[in-house]
């Protein structure tokens, strides 16, 4: 079935104006905690391609990137809890400043799964920025440093997050109709 792109969102969570703000505050606070350190941006494929774009060009001090695909939900909206790695960094992290991009927190099984992977490749520091927060859902114990906006445990489309690969280019971020999945 063909997704009506508009006609399939319930309600807007976050518009295209909270967004540009949320991000510009971001890139404020993390261009001062970096200063003078050697970032690296790793975004998580697909979903952080939109936010990542987004926060690198508000972020104002030097800054590396490089991308990692690891496997969440398929296609299904409930976590599976297995996490493979589908495509590894292209570059060696070891002594650099790890700032991992996601666009969201939902269970919390991918991100302190990529975290454990990443530690291990002996960075100097790893943290986590993601754009949405969904703390309801968390299933194991996880907290990322940067958020950008908390949201209830809905199931959310647009700014680079998908149901079935469909709605990634949204460009707010809203609930999907339960009619649809
Ligand atoms: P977690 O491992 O349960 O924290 O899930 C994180 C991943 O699940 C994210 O990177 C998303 O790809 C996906 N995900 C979680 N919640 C949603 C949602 O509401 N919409 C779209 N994808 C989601
Ligand atoms: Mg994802």
């Amino acid at each position: 079935m063909k997704a009506d792109y508009i006609n399939d969102v319930e309600k807007v969570l976050c518009s295209e104006e909270t967004i540009c703000a949320t991000v510009k505050g971001l890139g404020d606070t993390i261009s001062a905690d970096y200063k003078d350190k050697d970032l690296v941006l790793v975004g998580l494929l697909k979903g952080s391609v939109v936010f990542i774009s987004d926060l690198m060009r508000a972020i104002t001090i030097p800054c590396d990137i490089d991308f990692m695909d690891v496997s969440s939900y398929g296609a299904s909206t409930v976590s599976s809890g297995v996490v493979n790695i589908i495509k590894d960094l292209n570059d060696s992290i070891e002594g650099r400043d790890v700032l991992i991009v996601e666009d969201i927190l939902d269970s919390g099984r991918t991100l302190s799964k990529v975290v454990n992977i990443l530690k291990e490749r002996s960075p100097a520091s790893i943290k986590v920025c993601t754009f949405l927060d969904k703390p309801e859902g968390r299933q194991v114990e996880f907290e990322a440093d940067y958020v950008g906006c908390i949201i209830p445990d809905e199931f959310v489309i647009g700014y680079g997050l998908d149901y079935n690969e469909c709605y990634r280019n949204l460009p707010f971020v809203g609930v999907l109709k339960r009619s649809v999945y």
